[in-house]
């Protein structure tokens, strides 16, 4: 069973944003789409671990602060170079205006 975790209002996340989440020693990146749904993936780059919450959203795409890699925040395909690891993914549900990921 996946542990259900709030991770933040949804009033927190500007729309085409994220934020840094962070729980139990881990970090996550929490997205809000153009089209106002939430995303979640693992927080750091597979690049060079930097946090993706630096960075910039566009669409669906994560641009890395570092070195530009993108990702798919819906899938965490890697998109450009020198990202070429995918990104970790996890499920969210909007309950009562808060935003929840199951973190296993
Ligand atoms: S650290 Fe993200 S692309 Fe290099």
């Amino acid at each position: 069973m996946p542990q259900w975790v709030d991770a933040c209002a949804v009033d927190d996340v500007e729309e085409e944003d994220l934020i840094r989440f962070d729980h139990s020693g881990r970090t996550f990146a929490i997205y809000r789409s153009p089209d106002d749904e939430f995303y979640a993936t693992d927080g750091l780059c597979t690049h060079e671990h930097v946090h993706l919450a630096d960075g910039l959203v566009m669409d669906h795409i994560i641009e890395c602060p570092k070195h530009n890699g993108r990702f798919d925040y819906r899938t965490g395909e890697a998109k450009g170079a020198p990202a070429c690891v995918n990104l970790k993914t996890y499920p969210v549900k909007v309950e009562d205006g808060r935003v929840l990921i199951a973190v296993e």
